[in-house]
Formats: structure tokens, sequence, C-alpha cells
């Protein structure tokens, strides 16, 4: 991996409930080359977003940074202060979300919207702005661009939004990409059209790319590297290929099954039982042992470690522990 842009040191973020602190996300431990394309899976309530908004500084209320660090270019960031890394945020690193028409303005036509972007990060003035907006809408695939400029996001496909959404989060040159779950609310064709764009844009500008998505069909095919989240805890990290042919963890074991493909068509899909538990509802041990078919005793009391395994795989699960069975 070339040097590290965004490195998490051992992150943990906790919600404040009923008086009570509840971690969210432990041990979050994971780096993020230049130019590098790392995604980040697991089902809905494993942390992905949490872990998007902490790298952003933009964590709700009740959320906080209680353990950990997050290194930006080598220098530990402030996260305990509100303007700890507002050079970072936003200009170094750009967010992309999944639903693009709660992130604009409905009142404010499109293209002004990126305009104030580039004056905000860039600093430069009106007539520039609007320039650089332009460029950008023409960079992600947008045509008409002096009809569109002045369209309101109403008037727009959820795709074209989508792609506003992500000329915007380009304006300011970004080093890092974080996109969460940029294509969930898409039909499959515009889908595939926004995934080759972001692909495409990592080749050509060289932007790296954190993607979020539950989907490791859709992970697949934009990322080289993949970190598999379960329960707030990165449960097992390897390059794409590797995740794909020969999945460690329980866990990555049972997303995959799950992963529709032309040899499974006719039957129905395999679903891990269970859901994930609830943060008030965490115990002490693994967080996947109550869904796991591979359960041991220790797998009840103790959170295994995340361990480098042969094959370029990081992963936790006491299988693969020393006196594990499958060492
Ligand atoms: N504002 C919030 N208040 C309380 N719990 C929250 C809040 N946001 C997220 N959580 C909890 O934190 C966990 C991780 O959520 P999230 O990062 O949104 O998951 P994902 O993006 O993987 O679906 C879940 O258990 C979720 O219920
Ligand atoms: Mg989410």
């Amino acid at each position: 991996m070339a040097s590290a842009l965004l490195e998490l040191r051992d992150l943990e973020v906790s919600f404040a409930i009923g008086g009570r602190t509840y971690p969210a996300l432990q041990q979050l431990a994971f780096a993020v080359g230049e130019r590098e394309t790392v995604g980040i899976v697991g089902e809905s309530g494993c942390g992905k977003s949490l872990t998007s908004l902490s790298v952003m500084g933009l964590l709700p209320e009740t959320a906080a940074i209680t353990k950990g660090g997050i290194v930006w270019n080598g220098k530990l960031l402030d996260t305990q202060s509100p303007n700890g890394w507002s050079e970072v945020r936003g200009r170094r690193v750009s967010m992309i979300f999944q639903n693009p028409m709660s992130a604009l303005n409905p009142l404010i036509p499109v293209g002004k919207q990126i305009a104030e972007m580039a004056v905000i990060h860039l600093g430069v003035p009106k007539r520039e702005a609007k320039r650089l907006a332009m460029e950008r809408m023409a960079d992600v695939g947008l045509s008409r661009i002096e009809r569109l400029y002045d369209d309101y996001p109403h008037q727009l496909s959820g795709g074209m939004m989508q792609r506003i959404m992500i000329a915007m989060a380009l304006i300011s040159g970004p080093q890092l990409l974080i996109a969460d779950e940029p294509t969930t609310a898409l039909d499959v064709t515009i889908q595939a059209q926004i995934l080759e764009l972001l692909k495409e844009l990592n080749r050509s500008t060289g932007t790296a790319m954190l993607f979020i998505s539950h989907d490791l069909g859709v992970i697949r095919e934009v990322c080289r590297r993949v970190i598999v989240m379960y329960a707030g805890y990165i449960v097992e990290e390897a390059p794409v290929e590797a995740i794909l042919e020969r999945p460690k963890h329980p866990y990555t074991v049972g997303l995959l099954q799950s992963l529709p493909s032309a040899d499974k068509r006719g039957q129905p899909l395999h679903t891990i039982p269970g859901r994930v538990p609830a943060l008030t509802d965490r115990g002490a041990g693994c967080p996947f042992a109550g869904r796991c078919a591979s359960i041991s005793e220790i797998c009840r009391t103790t959170v295994p470690e995340l361990k480098p395994i042969a094959g370029g795989h990081r992963v936790r699960c006491h299988l693969y522990t020393d006196g594990g069975k499958e060492q």
C-alpha cells in the first residue's frame, strides 16, 4: 500500500442512551492509502455510516469518540474540538450520501449549489466558481450543462442527482472520497453507471475512495480491498479477490452465500439467521456469537482479536487464534 492518507487508530465511538454509554464502534483500526479503493461491507446496523460520519466529524450529538484517534496524512486530528479537522473535512475528504435529495437544498439551482462549494472550499470568485462547477458537471457525465446548471433538484432524476452530488464532492479536489451507499436508492442500470463513473474518477483523478455498502456485489465492482464490519467491529479485512475466493470469518462466509450469482439462479438465496444485535444488547463475547454456526465456549466470553493470517487477511475469530482448529 502507498503511504496512508487516512488511518483510524483503535477508534471507539459511543452513544449516550438513558444515562449510560454504549459503544457502537470498537477497536476500529484500518488505513486507506493514496489512490486506494477500500470498501466497507456489513448488514444494516453494523456501524458503516458511523464510521464515515466519524471521519467527517459529523457524528450525531448523542455520540462521541471515546477512545483512539484519526490520523490524516500522518497528523493526528484533534477530534475533540469542533474545528479540529475542519481544514481536512469537505476539502481534503468529501462525502457523498445515499440520498442526494436530502443533501441538496430544494430551493437553490443545482449548479449554483456546486459553485457555492467552490467559493467556500477554494475561495475563488463567483464567476470562476461557476466555470469550475460546470467543468465538474461535465466530468461526472452530465450533458446540456448550461441548462442543467439552473435546474432545481426536483427537476432531476435520481441518477442525475447523484452525479450532481459527486460533482459537488469533487469540486475541492479531495484526496479521499467517502461514498456511503451511493447507489442503494437507484435502479440497477443507473447503479451500474454510477459505479462505473466512480471507478473512472478514481483512475483519472487518483482520488482514493472509501466505499460503503451492505452489498458485497457492489463493493467488488469498485474496490481493491474490503473491510467486513459486524456489530461495530471489523471482523475481516482482505484484498477483494481473497474475500470472494477464501472468506475466513463465518460472517463473511454467510454474506457471500447470500450474494446472488448465475449458478444459484432459480434457488432461494441464503440468509444468515438472526440479526445484528442492538447497541443496548451486545454481550461480552464475540459480537457474532449469537448467529454463528461454528461457536465454541470461548466465543461467549471473549472478543477475539483482529489478527493477520496467511493470504493477506486480518480476521477477528477464535477459529483462527492459537489453539483454534483452523489455524
Ligand atoms: N442517532 C443514533 N442514536 C442511537 N443509535 C444510533 C444512532 N445512529 C446509529 N445508531 C446505532 O449505531 C449502530 C450503527 O449504525 P450505523 O452506522 O448507521 O449502521 P450502518 O450504516 O452499518 O447501517 C446501530 O446499532 C444503530 O442503531
Ligand atoms: Mg448506513
